[in-house]
């Protein structure tokens, strides 16, 4: 378990950019009867500390399994010609098996829609190399039949043969659901999509909502703000869903953010969020003085604080973070401090000084995210969110 949470520390931040403007939609739900009401994704917890869905490619079905990465540019999966690969838990996909496999020729829109730096023509094969958030991947497009949950779909995707990731703990490749022409959410067409995380030692799936399934219970409990966009030239980070901190409290402490607050990234990926370095040193010192037990001299790697189990005896405070419009969010000690291993807990956050960003940003990690239904209303442009029961709607 150690490696993948360490992974998060190169977590790049660079990856294809969506700098494509035109694009057409290329694949589409196959709507029929049994989809009036939208699609549902199960996805489930992983050791690797990544929500994954099981579905198929092909015809006849193939097996397949992905990470749900709420930023993921792409839909990609490794494939048979594959001359570097990572383990998976699942044979990998075999193009020439598959009827319904169209390799994308050279030239077409959705060829040219990939960011030319990143795109690599050669015999008419329309191939790419490109960094995701698991790490370097490279392969061909192609399209063919995706069965996820109860939704079925014609999708573009990176056939992958070649990357320089070491393992994903199980999973084929990434299910992106990223604002790019290639994510899963753009390519179905969607106008929203919501997501409930089940706590992760739950032992219970959690769901991804697409289409006109994705809907909040509502009831007064239900929060809104808008996405926004980062200004000035920082990273590129448009395929990221983006909401801006105005406020965050631990407890009853105000803790303190820069004056026009924090620009959010929303993530599945890492399990773990981090702060602008001064709201994390607040939050720290706060959660510390709740715990009331020395925090370890040497955490955990990569953590920056944790205690001992036996020691830990108070209470940690809620944080709730609020943002613009007035949302509030509320993110219960349950979520951020992870019972890790060998009696240690460890608060799940670290300073977005880490993620070496020229931009003051910070990061919601899929651990706080528990037992929060999130609603991505594409149409609005607005992320609404809800406390849930996770476990009880997949
Ligand atoms: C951040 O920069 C430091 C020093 O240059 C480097 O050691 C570290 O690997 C970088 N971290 C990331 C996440 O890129
Ligand atoms: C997903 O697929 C893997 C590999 O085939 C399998 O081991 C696992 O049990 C499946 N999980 C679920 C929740 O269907
Ligand atoms: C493009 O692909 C060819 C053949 O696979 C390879 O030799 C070449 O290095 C690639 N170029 C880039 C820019 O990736
Ligand atoms: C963010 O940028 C996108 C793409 O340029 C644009 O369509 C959208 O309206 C912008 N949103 C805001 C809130 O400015
Ligand atoms: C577990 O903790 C004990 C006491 O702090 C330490 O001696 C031991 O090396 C730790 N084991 C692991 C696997 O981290």
């Amino acid at each position: 378990m150690g490696r993948p949470v360490a992974t998060l520390l190169v977590l790049c931040f660079i990856s294809v950019t969506a700098r494509a403007a035109a694009f057409r939609v290329h694949g589409r739900l196959l709507a029929d009867d049994a989809m009036e009401g939208g699609a549902v994704v199960p996805i489930h917890w992983t050791q690797a500390m990544n929500y994954v869905a099981n579905f198929t490619i092909g015809t006849p079905p193939q097996p397949a399994s992905a990470v749900i990465d709420l930023a993921g540019e792409l839909v990609w999966t490794q494939c048979k010609q594959c001359g570097r690969c990572f383990e998976q838990g699942t044979p990998l996909f075999d193009p020439t098996a598959s009827n319904t496999y169209r390799a994308e020729p050279c030239g077409t829109p959705l060829c040219e829609s990939i960011p030319s730096d990143v795109r690599n023509c050669s015999g008419n094969v329309c191939a790419y190399e490109a960094s995701t958030n698991a790490g370097d991947t490279g392969g061909k497009v192609g399209t063919d039949t995706f069965a996820v949950g109860t939704a079925k779909a014609s999708l573009a995707f990176g056939c992958v043969v070649a990357s320089d990731i070491d393992t994903m703990g199980g999973p084929s490749g990434i299910v992106g659901l990223g604002r790019t022409p290639w994510s899963l959410v753009t390519q179905t067409g969607v106008a929203a999509f919501s997501y409930c995380l089940a706590p992760h030692d739950a032992g219970k799936n959690s769901a991804l909502f697409l289409g006109s399934s994705a809907k909040l219970a509502g009831g007064g409990k239900a929060a809104s703000t808008p996405f926004v966009n980062i200004s000035g030239n920082g990273n590129d980070l448009s395929n990221y869903y983006k909401v801006q901190l105005e406020g965050l409290k631990a407890g009853d402490a105000m803790i303190p953010l820069p004056p026009s607050g924090s620009t959010v990234l929303l993530d599945t990926f890492s399990p773990i969020s981090f702060l602008v370095d001064g709201a994390y040193q607040a939050v720290k010192k706060a959660v510390t003085v709740a715990v009331g037990a020395p925090p370890m001299a040497t955490p955990v790697e990569p953590f920056d604080l944790c205690f001992p189990k036996s020691g830990a005896s108070g209470a940690a405070p809620d944080l709730v973070f609020t943002f613009r419009g007035g949302a509030a969010m509320t993110v219960a000690a349950s979520n951020y401090l992870l019972d890790y291993k060998n009696g240690t807990v460890c608060l799940a956050m670290l300073s977005s000084a880490r993620l070496n960003s020229t931009t003051e940003l910070s990061l919601l990690g899929s651990l706080q995210q528990e037992n929060i239904h999130f609603l991505f209303d594409l149409d609005k442009e607005t992320l609404s969110f809800e406390p849930a029961d996770c476990t009880k709607l997949s």
